[in-house]
């Protein structure tokens, strides 16, 4: 498996030398782009020795001066080719550029282009690393889907004391192997997504509706996309565009979403509903636009509950995922509605939580199934996304883990 180690100028930079070295033991093949302020620190040279492979130091060919067609061309092959872009050590600027989707050099033009996962390991000065400007990066680079591997305390080359010193060589390594592992453990997957609040109308120009962004729902399907699923997207209204490579099927109404997911459902082996469904529509639908005449009142009746239908109508081996948005009592009534829906786990968000409810960009849920609750503390809703797809793949393997607890207590015993 190929991995590419970005290197960009900082005094940490020499330490990319031993993170190379700890990542071919891994069996890995490691490839290297510099950035020009590195080649200050640490010459292409110590990388091509280790490597056995030419180190990527510009756009341009080696004159600086005119671009060469095949360099291009190799330069986009390395991009698509690699399994995961690792920057140790990222500096405050290559942050900046990264957030910004600036490509004005190699290194940041490959994290553009290419399609794997981007680990970054930032090391600076601790004020430049708890500068509002370098945290507000950091979090839209997770946002979108980067690994960050926190820097280290101690005592930096600046003299100073404080956060900021690259993480240790291993902890970077983990987090490589821990994305290029979860790269394709969806692989076999059709996931089916239900994302945003459905809409239910009153007249033409009226609906009743709800406060759901859709964004964790399409921060799912990004994920599982990620993880090599094959990602079926059925989502109500949102302001979002959906993700490059899912299939699309916007829907309007409960009815909509219904018969969408219903008809997705025999080709789905993983359904995530993480839509906010309404629970009652009107009636009637007025033909015209209602007029103000006074007090009026809506009859309400109830939607179909389209999670408990997908519960009775899947085949063995598709797993159901709920999700449960709650004001109150939020534990009580999630066991409550997982044992009613006979969904296989319920994802609870306590909306009553202001820094984390509607349209937030971040999010903590409780994972819970029938004999277990996961704390999944606060987190960019990316990161939680991958987080809930841990936890569901756990439950891909529950017999295993009987067998191997049986097999530990009767060793014990014995
Ligand atoms: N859901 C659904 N169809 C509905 C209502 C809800 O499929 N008509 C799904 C949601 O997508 C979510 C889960 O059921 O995954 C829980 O939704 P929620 O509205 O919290 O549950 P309800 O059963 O409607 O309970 P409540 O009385 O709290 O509204």
């Amino acid at each position: 498996m190929k991995v590419t180690v970005g290197v960009s100028g900082g005094i940490a930079a020499y330490k990319a030398a031993e993170l190379v070295r700890a990542l071919q033991q891994q069996a890995l093949d490691v490839h290297v782009v510099m950035t020009a302020g590195a080649q200050r620190f640490i010459t292409p040279l110590t990388f091509a020795a280790l490597t056995g492979h030419r180190v990527i130091i510009g756009l341009w060919d080696s004159d600086g001066e005119v671009p060469n067609a095949n360099s291009a061309i190799e330069h986009i092959s390395e991009a698509q080719s690699t399994q995961t872009l690792v920057i140790a050590p990222t500096t405050a600027d290559i942050l900046a550029r990264l957030a910004h989707g600036l490509a004005d050099d190699f290194l940041t033009t490959m994290a553009l282009a290419t399609p794997a996962p981007l680990v970054l390991a930032p090391a600076m000065n601790v004020q430049m690393w708890e500068h509002p400007a370098t945290q507000a990066n950091l979090a839209t680079l997770q946002q979108r889907g980067a690994r960050i591997v926190v820097p280290d305390s101690g005592y930096l080359a600046c003299g100073m004391l404080g956060d900021g010193r690259l993480a240790k060589i291993e902890s970077i390594v983990a987090a490589v192997l821990n994305v290029l592992h979860r790269r394709h453990d969806l692989a076999n997957e059709t996931v089916l997504v239900t994302a945003g609040g459905t809409r239910e109308p009153l007249d033409p120009v009226r609906f009743l509706g709800n406060r759901s962004s859709g964004k964790m729902g399409y921060a799912l399907a990004e994920a599982a996309q990620a993880r090599g699923a094959r990602v079926i997207l059925i989502s109500a209204p949102t302001r979002l565009n959906p993700p490059a490579g899912c299939e699309f099927v916007p829907v309007t109404t409960t009815q909509e979403m219904r018969q969408a997911v219903l008809k997705q459902l025999p080709q789905s082996t993983l359904v995530i509903k993480a839509a906010a469904v309404a629970d009652y529509r009107p009636r009637v639908q007025a033909e015209q636009k209602i007029k103000r005449t006074g007090p009026i009142t809506i009859e309400l009746e109830p939607t179909e509950d389209i999670l408990a239908e997908v519960v009775r109508a899947r085949k063995t081996g598709t797993l159901v995922i709920g999700f449960a948005a709650e004001t109150e009592r939020p534990l009580e009534h999630a066991r409550g509605k997982l044992a009613r829906k006979g969904a296989d786990a319920i994802v609870l968000n306590d909306v009553a939580r202001p820094e984390i409810g509607f349209d937030s960009d971040r999010n903590a849920a409780t994972f819970l199934t029938a004999t277990t609750s996961i704390d999944l503390p606060e987190m960019p809703k990316r990161a939680l996304a991958d987080r809930i797809l841990d936890e569901v793949l756990v439950l891909r393997r529950p017999r295993l883990v009987v067998a191997e607890l049986d097999a530990v207590s009767s060793r014990a015993t014995r």
